[in-house]
């Protein structure tokens, strides 16, 4: 197999490998910026970073993953560090495990302190076998009792065996601050985070494209999720934000489908949504390939409402704009065009007061993208959620489920008809910096249509359950970027081809060029 290797941008050095690049990992701004957020003067942030840990019952150890709090404040991203933050003295420092010659020799080596106070913009790097002794002398601090600020009761600092419990008592610790005044900051990127950010949807482009290339010559899902790995891997993307959905037919109807190993043989289209992680930060991209090389004049006309809806809200990202309105701006589309298709029926108002569209977009718009793929939002929710009724809502992580009943809700709010709930008003407005995905999406999935509406006396009369039966082939179209929001509106990180330029890679056309 061949391998899209992504030229590293000279006009971008933050672009290279943290470990080589010359720019440090700007933990120290971070800190200021958290400091900022928790506002306080004294005490001391005691952030644990993860340690090796086994599979149940076997001495192989887990795929390592960092803690996300503690590497925002570090950098660092190996196992059995610690980082403290002196708030009073704006002294950041880093400890990492001292590593024993017979552990190189099984595991290799970790990098020196020498090697960290290079890579990381900290200012101090110190053993953790000197840490104990460390939080000793500052509880023993004259102006006791310092705060020390820990994201949770079970990351409270070990004193060490020679602690005596009155010196444990004089360690005030807090662990309601710090998580969301870490989250306020986490939400507005640095520069250097959405460097990494771009880095990591320049790589998942990459491989989007190379299976687009492949498509029409594919026979399994697994084949896709094996082209995703291989051209991310093979450009220094060891991890995948998330894993890889690349559903088929009906399979493109679940929003995680992650089993991809069905034939795409009779298939019309795939949806598939992957996005690697750049030195712990991710992207995450979605697109839907006809596999045959083109789209079925079904598979063509939902595919072109889902792209007019990604079109539109894109277009909506600036600084300041509600996230709901740009949600909103994608539900009237989906509307549209599913009552033109006759998917939907009877009239507008009526099938907007019921919001039945939910039953065929059923989620957000999207969410953030960060240290996690589906990030921090902040102290406020990016989508306020609203109110389920008659059983139906499970929030699966920040892709909670939205019913017609909750988007009747949201329209009713948003027509003025009815207020909105406390929590409701608590919503979010972009800022630049952010960066969000937007990633609207039409499923056709059975169980879940005939489940729930086939039979409910007010959403089933507004759909066309014989014009419906002629989509579900179709599966699903979701097609998702990530948009930074910059001083005055939006820039596309994702570079992934989509809509005349998939078809032409797809076909073999090389670049689409715009007559215009
Ligand atoms: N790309 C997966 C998700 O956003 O849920
Ligand atoms: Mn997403």
């Amino acid at each position: 197999m061949d391998y899209d290797l992504i030229p590293e941008k000279e006009f971008d050095a933050l672009c290279v490998d943290a470990s080589s690049s010359k720019t440090k990992y700007p933990a120290k701004q971070h800190a200021r910026r958290v400091i900022k957020e928790l506002d306080v003067k004294e005490g001391l942030i005691y952030l644990p970073g993860q340690t090796e840990r086994l599979l149940e019952d076997s001495d192989q150890a887990r795929v390592f993953r960092q803690r996300r709090y503690f590497f925002y404040l570090s950098g660092a991203n190996f196992e059995g560090c610690t980082v403290t933050y002196e708030i009073g003295h704006d002294k950041l420092t880093l400890w990492i495990p001292y590593l024993e010659p017979r552990q190189v020799l099984w595991f290799g080596s970790r990098p020196s302190a020498a090697e960290c106070q290079r890579r990381y913009d900290v200012d101090e790097v110190r053993y953790t076998t000197q840490l104990g002794e460390f939080l000793r002398s500052y509880a023993a601090d004259p102006c006791s009792p310092p705060t020390v600020y820990i994201l949770h009761p079970s990351q409270a600092p070990d004193l060490g065996a020679s602690s005596s419990s009155s010196q444990t008592t004089k360690l005030r610790l807090d662990h309601a601050g710090l998580q969301p005044a870490m989250d306020r900051a986490r939400v507005v990127k640095t520069g250097y985070e959405v460097a990494m950010i771009r880095r990591a949807n320049d790589i998942s482009s990459a491989a989007h494209r190379r299976v687009a290339e492949r498509i029409t010559r594919l026979s399994n899902e697994r084949e896709i999720e094996a082209i995703v790995h291989a051209v991310c891997i093979a450009n220094g993307a060891r991890s995948q934000a998330y894993p890889v959905i690349a559903g088929s037919g009906a399979n493109g109807s679940m929003l995680h489908y992650g089993d991809n190993n069905a034939p795409l043989e009779n298939k019309q289209c795939v949806v598939l949504d992957a996005g690697c992680e750049w030195n712990c930060y991710a992207s995450d991209i979605t697109r839907t390939l006809p596999i045959s090389g083109s789209f079925s004049p079904k598979a063509a006309a939902v595919h072109a409402i889902v792209q007019h809806m990604q079109d539109e809200c894109i277009r909506q990202v600036r600084p300041g704009r509600p996230w709901r309105h740009v949600y909103l701006v994608a539900v009237e589309i989906a509307m549209d065009g599913l009552l033109k298709l006759g998917i939907l029926k009877g009239p507008r108002q009526e099938v907007a007061r019921a919001g039945t569209v939910a039953a065929f977009f059923p989620h957000g718009l999207g969410h953030h993208v960060g240290l996690d793929v589906h990030d921090v939002a902040g102290s406020l929710p990016l989508a306020a959620a609203a109110p389920a009724s008659r059983g139906l809502q499970f929030d699966h992580g920040k892709r909670a489920l939205v019913t017609p009943d909750m988007l009747a809700h949201i329209l009713r709010v948003s027509n003025g008809k009815e207020p909105e709930t406390a929590q409701e008003s608590k919503r979010q407005h972009l800022l630049p910096n952010m960066v969000v995905t937007v990633e609207p999406g039409i499923y056709f999935c059975r169980e879940y249509l005939e489940g729930y509406f086939l039979h409910d006396p007010i959403q089933s009369p507004f759909i066309d359950w014989d014009v419906l039966e002629g989509y579900y082939d179709v599966g699903g179209v979701r097609i998702e970027d990530c948009i930074l929001v910059t001083h005055d509106g939006f820039e596309n990180l994702t570079v992934a081809p989509k809509g005349d330029e998939l078809l032409d890679v797809i076909n073999g056309h090389g670049r689409h060029v715009n007559a215009n």
